[in-house]
């Protein structure tokens, strides 16, 4: 485990115990009760620990990182009280899932967008594995979030500026768009039949978002194609 895996951990579990975690969950009048719940880039398994709270019919959590699962895997067991659900840890990525069409009621995706290549097909992906009326949870950072770091590292704000840009102008798939624009997130939600119902800042710097949550909706009535 590195540094910052124990770091993000604990500030993660603090954040939980703190119930900043649920907080984030209540805002956006999130209720996993008697749903089927995925939650994407689930990392340490914090998320989940509060959803299960929720007894939730089904509750699994992917993400990339082998030592997150393995750390979340024995996590979650000692966290949750019985009879609260306990999840299922599993490596998958984005923009690939490994599950069939519109198994979830409610997916919830929290600061992963910063590390997708391509926000539209990362939607899309969460948005095929979700059921019409299912809810799509999703936070990132916005254009504030570099200003964080202005006191202690210097660099680090231009470089994630300069990656923004070069992704804006080049549309490379190997750089990352750590930053986004939330209303043009919404954008592209709504462009792939996943309507937003609810945006919410809890941060903005000189104006600025630094990290947003949109809760939103799969259409049921005309649900549009995704590609
Ligand atoms: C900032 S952490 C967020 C963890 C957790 N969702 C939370 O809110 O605390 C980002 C997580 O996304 C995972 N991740 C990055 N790229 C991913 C991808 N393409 N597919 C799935 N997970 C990914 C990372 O391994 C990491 O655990």
């Amino acid at each position: 485990m590195t540094k910052w895996h124990a770091a993000y951990i604990q500030n993660a579990y603090q954040e939980l115990k703190r119930g900043t975690t649920r907080k984030q969950l209540d805002t956006l009048n999130i209720n996993a009760t008697g749903k089927r719940v995925l939650d994407v880039g689930c990392g340490p398994g914090n998320l989940l620990v509060a959803l299960s709270t929720d007894a939730p019919e089904l509750l699994i959590g992917v993400d990339v990182d082998e030592t997150f699962l393995v750390f979340g895997r024995s996590q979650v067991e000692n966290s949750i009280d019985p009879p609260a659900a306990v999840p299922i840890l599993l490596r998958a990525s984005l923009p690939i899932l490994p599950f069939a069409d519109e198994t979830f009621d409610l997916v919830t995706c929290f600061l992963v967008m910063p590390h997708v290549p391509d926000d539209r097909l990362a939607l899309a992906e969460l948005a095929r594995v979700l059921k019409p009326g299912g809810t799509l949870a999703i936070s990132g950072h916005g254009f504030g979030f570099p200003l964080r770091y202005l006191k202690r590292f210097r660099l680090k704000p231009l470089q994630m500026y300069i990656a923004s840009l070069i992704y804006r102008c080049t549309r490379k798939k190997w750089i990352r768009n750590t930053l986004q624009n939330d209303k043009k997130i919404c954008n592209l939600l709504n462009s792939i039949g996943v309507v937003p119902e609810m945006r919410h800042y809890n941060q903005k710097i000189l104006g600025c978002v630094a990290t947003y949550w949109i809760k939103a909706i799969k259409s049921e009535t005309n649900p549009k194609a995704i590609q």
